[in-house]
């Protein structure tokens, strides 16, 4: 089985996808981490953000092993990455990692912006899981003091306003939901009450019924 969950920054794609993956026993790939490798080994060698050479040279060589993935998640770092993943180039070149990865036997979880579009279109299902700007700010800003690099909340939610628009805006697989992809709005779920519901929209299909 094939579960893709896409949606913007902070909305709880990320965990979620997690918690599917062990749920059902799946490996998970967060696609995130990808370009957020390419922004970092930008900003490390001191390449200007919109040079789409070197992008595209660093996407064909990354090795996500080498990374502490912890140093990836800086919003420095998230900024860079939505950068440079509006080069053709790089998107190109992490394409068939991407694809490999959600075609393994037995199936995968992957969590990303367009794994239900792009990456895996004839996925089993996919999630588009959403939450209002300040919610996800609000998550964001607690998740940044707790991995002592705090910032204020309007710095925050300008971020997450700024990304929101690039990734939807790009002429790149931009991020928008799958044409059979299920909404999910977490705007009022904690993390637990999310994953119930996503669970019963994958178990949905296999039980007959229709999607919620
Ligand atoms: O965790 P958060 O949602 O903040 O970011 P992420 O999922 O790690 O993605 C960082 C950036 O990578 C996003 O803002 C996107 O621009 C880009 N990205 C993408 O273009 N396609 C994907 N499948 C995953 C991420």
């Amino acid at each position: 089985m094939i579960i893709t969950v896409d949606g913007p920054a902070a909305s709880g794609k990320g965990t979620l996808a997690k918690r599917l993956a062990k749920h059902y026993g799946l490996p998970h790939l967060d696609t995130g981490l990808l370009y957020r490798g390419v922004g970092y080994l930008m900003l490390q060698g001191n390449h200007a953000l919109d040079d789409a050479a070197a992008a595209a040279r660093i996407a064909r060589a990354l090795d996500l092993s080498k990374f502490d993935h912890e140093t990836l998640r800086t919003d420095a770092v998230g900024e860079a990455a939505s950068l440079v993943a509006a080069i053709p180039g790089v998107r190109a070149a992490l394409l068939k990692l991407q694809q490999d990865f959600a075609r393994q036997p037995g199936g995968a979880v992957l969590d990303g912006r367009d794994t239900g579009t792009v990456i895996a279109p004839d996925a089993d299902v996919k999630l588009f899981v959403t939450a209002s700007p300040e919610e996800r700010a609000r998550r964001r800003h607690i998740e940044l003091a707790a991995r002592k690099t705090p910032a204020e909340y309007c710095e925050v939610i300008a971020d997450i306003k700024k990304r929101d628009e690039r990734d939807s805006g790009r002429s790149i697989a931009p991020l928008k939901p799958a044409s059979d992809a299920v909404l999910l709005d977490t705007t009022q779920l904690d993390i637990e009450a999310a994953f119930r519901a996503a669970v019963a929209i994958v178990e949905a299909p296999r039980a007959g019924r229709t999607r919620p």
